[in-house]
């Protein structure tokens, strides 16, 4: 089996002029990644009134995603780190506007400006490091950063990743927590080897109704449960549905150091021949909470 196009070499070099013709009149995944693309834009949920959104296509392509966005009526800006990609969708002429650029970078969009992005099959690509300056937390905390700013409050991202384990796909979400965005993932078809897709639905903001991650979707037309114990790791679904950022931890039983204290410590300091500040009346005084 030929391994993941992430582990033989960097983005921009696998697709390269016949990769990016390759995949982009292969109809087999032409038609994969047109279904992945409506499944995302399914997930974004955006609301059913016909107006059209400016919506974000992160590792576009050659622009297969982005068509989806189109046939939806939204207007579209996609990205991509590969030249030979982004000429193949200038020559198929897709509606949106193209950029040559690395995610890992960071998004460089105005704060608020976008009203959802997807990604399909592109940001696992950034738990590699291709170059000796990659560091991939620091890119995945660029990239995730920079998408929730960019973002409307309440606006989603829906990313659909191929995590090479579960430790990789931890680590994607982690860092999407960590900048603010709450949801989770959503397996579906979490028992077929196959069909099995995984995406991150995120929402820009504090967990509300809006942010509770939909149901994966299972062969059955169920949905997929959480608590999938087939004992293989990679084809568990996870259970990580509405995780929201973590909050932090408030140090509990702190204890205020009085005036005594301060007092003690400044003759300790004195002793020891440091430079001390002569004690005042302001000396340990309590200060007002400034909000
Ligand atoms: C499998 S293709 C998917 C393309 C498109 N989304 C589609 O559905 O056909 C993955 C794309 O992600 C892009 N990519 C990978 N790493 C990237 C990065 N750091 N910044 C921007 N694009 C990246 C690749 O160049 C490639 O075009």
């Amino acid at each position: 089996m030929a391994s993941r196009p992430e582990l033989q070499a960097p983005p921009e070099i696998f697709y390269n002029d016949d990769e990016a013709r390759k995949y982009t009149s292969s109809s087999r995944i032409m038609d994969i990644q047109a279904k992945l693309s409506e499944r995302a834009v399914e997930l974004l949920a955006l609301p059913d009134d016909d107006v059209p959104r400016l919506l974000l296509d992160i590792g576009c392509g050659s622009g297969l995603s982005g068509e989806t966005l189109t046939e939806n009526g939204h207007h579209w800006v996609g990205l991509d780190i590969s030249p030979s990609m982004l000429d193949i969708a200038v020559e198929r002429e897709v509606e949106g506007d193209l950029l040559l650029a690395d995610m890992g970078q960071g998004l460089g969009f105005r704060p608020g400006v976008i009203d959802g992005a997807i990604s399909i099959s592109a940001v696992q690509w950034l738990c590699n490091a291709d170059k000796s300056s990659h560091e991939p937390r620091m890119r995945l905390r660029a990239f995730f950063g920079s998408l929730y700013r960019c973002l409307a409050r309440g606006a989603r991202a829906v990313l659909q990743v191929y995590p090479e384990n579960l430790a990789q796909r931890e680590l994607i979400l982690g860092f999407a927590m960590r900048a603010g965005f709450s949801g989770g993932v959503v397996v579906d078809y979490p028992h077929s080897t196959k069909m099995r897709k995984e995406y991150l639905v995120l929402t820009c903001g504090s967990p509300s109704l809006s942010s509770v991650t939909p149901n994966g979707k299972g062969e059955d037309g169920e949905s997929c449960s959480d608590e999938d114990d087939s004992g293989d790791e990679e084809n568990q679904s996870v259970s990580v549905s509405d995780r929201n950022r973590p909050r932090k931890k408030h140090k509990l039983n702190k204890k205020v150091k009085g005036r005594d204290w301060v007092l003690r410590k400044k003759e300790q300091m004195r002793r020891k021949g440091n430079a001390v500040p002569l004690d005042t009346k302001y000396t340990a005084r309590k200060r007002k909470a400034r909000f």
